[in-house]
């Protein structure tokens, strides 16, 4: 396998560059948060970078609620992906986990999110705008679920350091807090 370019263009070429560059450099997964944060921040602040098809709805989501998400680059050994999540007006995913670290933020529209601790009890919410961004470094704050609240969509970048979309991982019940497994897909690639 190769690298998998979706959204094949030098801003994409660039950023995968840099985040391979900050990773091999860093001595820990946080370093390498950290190291690649101005990075992340600036991609969000573009508003050119990413194209309208990458920022619609899909109707037929696995995850429900028209949810879609579209990988933009995948590493030929799947230890590195990018890919926005776009989540309709009103529609909130399923509680979740993602069993890698990286990092998250939000490039349009608005949401609130959920945190929830390993009993899947809500710890802490959230309200998060454009440009907004944090890194996930699993096991802490693992598990939770995003909402939009804008009267459009939202869109959210994820930078993880797995196939997030084929990868086997775990939705929540809010009710019952028992785990389901979740494969979540993405809407331009098919999983093996
Ligand atoms: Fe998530």
């Amino acid at each position: 396998m190769s690298d998998e370019y979706l959204l094949d263009t030098p801003v994409v070429h660039e950023f995968v560059h840099d985040v391979r560059a900050a990773i091999a450099a860093a001595p820990s997964a946080a370093a390498a948060c950290d190291a690649i944060r101005p990075r992340f921040g600036a991609l969000l602040a573009d508003p050119d970078w990413l194209p309208e098809r990458f920022q619609q709805p899909n109707p037929d989501s696995g995850m429900g609620g028209g949810i879609g998400q579209w990988l933009l680059f995948r590493g030929a050994d799947r230890e590195l992906t990018l890919f926005a999540l776009v989540v309709p007006a009103g529609a909130a995913t399923p509680i979740h986990d993602h069993l890698a670290w990286g990092l998250v933020g939000l490039y349009r529209g608005s949401q609130d999110e959920e945190i929830y601790d390993d009993r899947v009890d809500l710890k802490e919410q959230r309200a998060l705008a454009p440009g907004d961004f944090y890194a996930l470094l699993p096991p802490r704050d693992d598990i939770h679920r995003v909402r939009t609240t804008s009267p459009e969509q939202s869109v959210s970048i994820h930078l993880l350091t797995n196939d997030t979309g084929c990868v086997w991982r775990h939705s929540y019940d809010e009710h019952t807090h028992q785990a389901e497994p979740f494969r979540s897909g993405y809407v331009n690639v098919p999983c093996d």
